[in-house]
């Protein structure tokens, strides 16, 4: 070999792995966004909380905005035991809380819901979770009580009033016939009615955003946002009636009410087009729910692993991750788990040790450390995008509120386990908010029961009252 060649070659190899790295760059690119892009986008999510307050905009408008009934944070006097059914997170549970001024006790119990249930009928979905009822009940030796029950069912409902909530349509996996445009209240009511053996009355439901903003409020008078990231994603806030175009109940104090956003949806009209990449159009083709809950596949639990996974195979075909060699678990949609982004992104020197044991996990066979490195980054872009839109949601709320200082309430699997999500959103939100303006993410804990209790209790105390004033009157106030 001349000397001269060697000098090529040895030239060429020493810039090869930074040519890889471009070409790598190449292909993920589409995940890193400008601060402008961001701005654009918090503009476009005001614009469409702006439509979906408007009673004329709404039903154009694919932000909901839905009033749910809750029109205060607790006062810290609730009180009592109750049940609450938490629907629509990770796990489906039961619990019984006692309330008890600022001190709290519960205890919880999981229950699966099975994959055929998901996706059956509603009646074999509410006949099932009435049955976890009675089983709760029976293991807790309540059956001879009747004990109020509060409802955190998470998905997008329009509520008719504070125990009325008509299901627009299922989320995150659910698909069960039969519930779109009804009242789950009621079906759930008629469920325990046939099993006959439990005497449960639900008195309020409740998304888990508003339980979650419910339950940091006990402690927490300035928290007015709720903020849920964890399987799907969504926020609820406190808004002044006079804002609510929508709103068709009573002007009394205080005036105001709390809107589920659902901002998962922000996207369905193809405003968020010019930020999609060609993972999120496939992560969407392959849903249950094609073309809905735009917003959300791009940030939430449900959807992460899974954009993760079609980049890395994307970089594999082209030879440049694991030589080329996949595996078919990398090659199984759904089979990254979000949690795997949490993990790899926790490795913090070059020991890689999480980042290889999902590559094991993965039935992996060959990886270097550049792989691990490749990996860690292509995560990175992922999650910080993630956290990047949901900062643009609560920007365009604390914008929108306009408050001095302003608590939000988070909850969801995917802020509490990853180990950047909360520094990203706090750096982000506070470059969009307006100059001055105070806020603070803070973790709520068991929103999805306490705030069940919490508001529920309300509604109890409030019936009991009309009916003291019924049974004083012999007439209804
Ligand atoms: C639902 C919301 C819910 C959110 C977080 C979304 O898919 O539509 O109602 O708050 O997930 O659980």
């Amino acid at each position: 070999m001349g000397r001269e060649f060697q000098t090529v070659l040895a030239a060429l190899l020493k810039i090869l792995p930074d040519y890889e790295d471009m070409l790598v760059e190449n292909l993920v690119r589409p995940f890193i966004l400008k601060d402008e892009d961001y701005k654009r986008l918090m503009d476009i999510m005001l614009g469409e909380f702006n439509k979906g307050l408007g009673k004329e905009t709404n039903p154009t408008a694919k932000v909901k905005m839905y009033p749910t009934y809750v029109r205060d944070v607790p006062d810290g006097s609730e009180n009592g035991n109750f049940l609450a059914l938490d629907l629509g997170g990770t796990n489906f549970r039961v619990l019984l809380i006692n309330l008890n001024g600022q001190e709290v006790t519960m205890e919880s119990k999981i229950y699966l819901i099975p994959q055929h249930i998901m996706t059956g009928t509603g009646e074999q979905l509410f006949d099932h979770i009435a049955e976890c009822i009675h089983k709760f009940m029976s293991n807790h030796d309540l059956l001879k009580e009747k004990i109020p029950l509060g409802f955190t069912f998470s998905f997008p409902c329009k509520q008719i009033g504070l125990n009325h909530a008509i299901l627009t349509q299922w989320t995150k996996g659910f698909k069960c016939e039969g519930v779109e445009g009804e009242d789950v209240v009621r079906l759930l009511h008629e469920a325990i009615k046939r099993r006959g053996d439990i005497d449960v009355e639900c008195l309020a439901v409740i998304n888990d955003t508003v339980g979650a903003l419910m339950s940091c409020a006990h402690s927490d008078r300035d928290c007015a946002i709720g903020l849920i990231l964890g399987t799907g994603t969504n926020a609820c806030y406190i808004e002044k009636l006079e804002n609510v175009g929508l709103w068709d109940g009573d002007y009394n104090e205080p005036k105001q009410v709390m809107i589920n956003t659902e901002w998962g949806a922000l996207g369905d009209d193809g405003c968020l087009d010019f930020v999609k990449t060609e993972y999120d159009r496939q992560v969407d083709k392959h849903s249950i729910n094609p073309g809905r809950q735009i917003y959300e596949k791009m940030i939430s639990g449900m959807y992460m692993g899974e954009i993760v996974r079609l980049a890395l195979e994307k970089l594999r075909k082209h030879g440049l991750l694991f030589g080329g060699k996949g595996s078919e678990e990398l090659s199984t949609r759904g089979r990254f788990y979000t949690k795997y982004v949490s993990e790899i992104e926790s490795d913090v020197d070059d020991h890689f040790k999480n980042t290889k044991q999902v590559f094991e996990e993965l039935a992996l066979e060959k990886y270097s450390d550049e792989d691990c490195r490749i990996a860690q980054y292509v995560c990175s872009l992922v999650s910080t995008r993630a956290a990047f839109l949901a900062s643009v949601g609560v920007a365009a709320l604390l914008n929108k509120m306009d408050r001095q200082d302003v608590t939000v309430a988070v909850d969801g699997s995917l802020y509490r386990f990853h180990p950047h999500f909360h520094d990203l959103m706090v750096e982000k939100i506070q470059q969009l908010v307006k100059p001055g303006m105070k806020f603070k993410l803070m973790l709520s804990h068991d929103g999805s029961g306490k705030g069940a209790a919490i508001v529920t209790a309300v509604a109890n105390r409030l019936r009991e009252s009309e009916k003291e004033s019924i049974g004083e009157n012999g007439l209804e106030n």
